[in-house]
């Protein structure tokens, strides 16, 4: 019997295979799993922990802080990576490894790195929460680079508005201005900073909220801001909660919760609002930590879209979703009871 069927055979599977194997790497799906160990391309854990988020055209890229286990201890960093779909994530590099800031030795602390692109000067400017051990020092740093993924120089450090400044937010409204908002301690609330012309310094206070909290982050949806923070409990979760006003300097709503208070944000705390704004429709999706203290790197990502609009905001419980940030729309796959809710309550 002649072999030549069986070569054909042979040769139509080997090609139906490899394109179904093509079909099917080729189609990454976009899902985002709160809470799930997240792999970059390299298949490491992404290391951006009170990371925040510079979109440039199409391109998003993610800034946080970098807690490997292989990092040299006396030295602090911050990584960075790249997203077309805010999902599948290319890791750049560690764009700083900072080691003794301000003469603070091996204890210094860098917490919630953001990164602000100035148009004008071309530059990336990074801020940082810098800390002493026991957060006496209370200030912001600023370390710069020409290029997104390059070394950023240390610059200097400072207290904004000479308050005290712990945890920082990084908010861009829609017309291009750049805030900081920090935590106050002493003052017991947050304040809402405009950054100075060429980024290095905060120009002058627009906001302060009297209200005890950090994480701060802010979103500008349908002409409504909304803050958004979590209580003073170290890295323990806490109910979250959100105010709303006209104009980021207020006046400002009083705080109301964002999901159930026995749900501890899920397990969560605030680092960002970020807007992703679609031809179709436009998501606002809520970043936050799960912090494990012990086993930094371990610390999760819970990241969903929240219910947005009239003045509410609800995050609905984790669970998987999908993005597509060319339309903006966003899908909770697998909704729960909380996510369902949530999900009707878009409709208004
Ligand atoms: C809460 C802050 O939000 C975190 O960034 C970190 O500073 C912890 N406190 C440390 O306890």
């Amino acid at each position: 019997m002649s072999q030549r069927p069986l070569l054909l055979f042979a040769i139509v599977a080997a090609a139906v295979l490899n394109w179904y194997g093509h079909v099917i790497h080729a189609e990454k799906p976009s899902v985002i799993k709160p809470g799930e160990v997240w792999l970059d391309d390299r298949g490491v854990p992404i290391q951006a922990h009170g990371g925040g988020i510079l979109q440039l055209g199409k391109t998003y890229y993610w800034f946080g802080e970098d807690r490997s286990q292989s990092n040299d201890p006396e030295k602090r960093y911050v990584a960075c990576y790249s997203s077309k779909d805010l999902v599948h994530w290319h890791y750049h590099r560690q764009v700083l490894a900072m080691s003794n800031p301000e003469g603070l030795g091996k204890g210094a602390i860098l917490e919630r790195p953001k990164v602000f692109y100035n148009r004008t000067t071309k530059t990336f400017v990074m801020y940082m929460h810098l800390d002493s051990p026991g957060y006496k020092l209370a200030r912001v740093a600023i370390a710069t680079s020409k290029i997104v993924d390059g070394d950023y120089s240390y610059v200097k450090s400072f207290r904004p508005l000479n308050q005290e400044s712990r945890d920082i937010g990084q908010f861009v409204d829609d017309d291009g201005s750049a805030y900081l908002i920090f935590e106050s301690r002493p003052t017991k609330g947050f304040f809402i900073a405009a950054l100075s012309a060429d980024y290095m310094d905060v120009d002058r206070q627009v906001s302060f909220i009297p209200a005890p909290l950090e994480g701060g982050a802010i979103v500008h949806y349908h002409g409504l801001y909304y803050v958004l923070g979590s209580h003073l409990t170290g890295w323990r979760p806490n109910p979250n909660v959100y105010a709303t006003a006209p104009s980021l300097a207020g006046p400002w709503t009083t705080f109301r919760d964002i999901a159930p208070v026995e749900a501890n944000t899920y397990d969560s705390q605030s680092s960002m609002l970020l807007k992703v704004v679609g031809n179709k429709a436009t998501t606002v999706v809520y970043m936050g930590d799960r912090w494990e203290p012990k086993t930094l790197w371990d610390s999760r990502y819970v990241w969903m879209p929240v219910d947005i609009g009239d003045a509410k905001m609800t995050l609905p419980a984790p669970s998987p979703w999908r993005l597509d940030v060319k339309s903006g729309v966003a899908q909770i796959l697998v909704p729960t009871a909380h996510a369902a809710s949530a999900l009707v309550g878009e409709s208004h």
